[in-house]
């Protein structure tokens, strides 16, 4: 006998099993149309836009930010496939990069070159491939200039002219009368960022009466060279050191940890034996050690150029004429408050006071 309950009952048991079965195919569906729509979002790959990126290595933070700027730049998801290259400081590395590219027939290349010099061959071989070429942060001295469609970066004299002045404004500033005693990290010898910087400290030095440069040596813009070559100067100069000019941050982090080893005090009161460092990039890490007044005075170099590269690219592939060269506008930053501005080259410069922040919206 079929009792009314069951009945009702296996009515249920049907109703939830139909509702069951299409969610089950609801879900199935769903999930196919999520992918289809996916596939449909991505490009084809042949429809891809690519790009052959020499970068020079990973010697410091700023290098790695940079990186990361040109990678996050250039996604498949809007239509491009980089394909990166880590040169590992070494320009041949960096030629045979350009020449892999070459033979994988890129669309375009992205070139930071380790060094200034050596480059012609292997860019009139892009060149004669149909491969604009885009040199970017430092700069590469060619015989035909035709060889690269366009450049990008810091204007490195510059940087290291404000970077002297503000120095020269601070001597003034605390009435230092005397003689200063300078020694200079520099960066990775024949790059631009090393040139200009020590270009404009030795211009700085024969400009202005009692600066003295006592030492100069590469630090090949790493932390365990800065250290290295900053030990070997306290040895040769010890005490009579008061300016250390590091030519980026990550020296900078070296020279500071050897001094301290050593004994020595670092700070802005070079009268009362401190040695005071001065630093290029404006890292996070390198803001926050200015801030502590480690660092007195950090000129920027900004690594940010993915954003701008891919405007530049875009340009490009609509046809647009694009400068044959830019530099990118960058600051100053220091604890001190008695500078709010440098002139240099004819212009006036503001000096930001560091803060907190500022340095935890710092973007590398
Ligand atoms: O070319 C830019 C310089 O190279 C930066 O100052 C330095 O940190 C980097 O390695």
């Amino acid at each position: 006998m079929i009792r009314k309950g069951s009945d009702s009952l296996s009515g249920t048991g049907r109703t939830a099993l139909l509702i069951l079965a299409a969610l089950i195919m609801g879900f199935i569906l769903s999930g196919c149309k999520g992918e289809d729509e996916e596939a449909a979002e991505l490009p084809e790959e042949e429809s891809l836009v690519t790009i052959g990126f020499s970068q020079i290595g990973s010697e410091s933070d700023w290098r790695m930010a940079s990186t990361k700027s040109v990678q996050d730049a250039f996604l498949a998801e809007d239509g491009y496939s980089l394909i990166f290259n880590d040169g590992q400081q070494k320009q041949e590395n960096q030629i045979k990069a350009i020449r892999e590219f070459i033979d994988q027939d890129v669309d375009y290349i992205l070139l930071d070159p380790c060094v200034e010099t050596g480059w012609d061959s292997a860019l009139l071989e892009a060149k004669e491939a149909g491969i604009p070429v885009i040199v970017y942060d430092r700069e590469v001295k060619v015989s035909d200039e035709s060889l690269y469609t366009a450049w990008m970066g810091s204007d490195f004299y510059l940087e290291g002219q404000r970077a002297c002045k503000w120095l020269y404004e601070y001597l003034k500033r605390i009435k230092h009368s005397g003689e200063v005693n300078i020694v200079d990290i520099q960066g990775t010898l024949g790059s631009s960022a090393q040139m200009g910087r020590t270009k404009a400290l030795e211009d700085a030095v024969r400009e202005y009466p009692g600066w003295n440069l006592l030492d100069q040596a590469t630090g090949e813009f790493t932390t365990s060279k800065g250290k290295e070559v900053m030990e070997d100067m306290l040895i040769k100069h010890g005490g009579n050191i008061d300016i250390v000019y590091c030519e980026n941050d990550n020296e900078a982090y070296g020279a500071i940890e050897a001094i301290e080893n050593a004994g020595y005090r670092i700070g802005p009161d070079i009268g009362g034996y401190e040695m005071l460092i001065m630093s290029f990039d404006s890292t996070r890490e390198g803001l926050r050690l200015t801030e502590e007044e480690k660092i007195a005075v950090n000129t920027e170099c900004s690594p940010l150029y993915g954003p701008r590269l891919r405007s530049m690219i875009e340009a490009l592939r609509a046809g647009k004429e694009v400068p044959f060269k830019t530099f990118i506008e960058e600051g100053q930053f220091s604890a001190f408050t008695g500078i709010r501005e440098v002139s240099a080259d004819g212009t006036d410069y503001a000096v930001t006071i560091v803060n907190d922040a500022l340095i935890e919206e710092r973007e590398y």
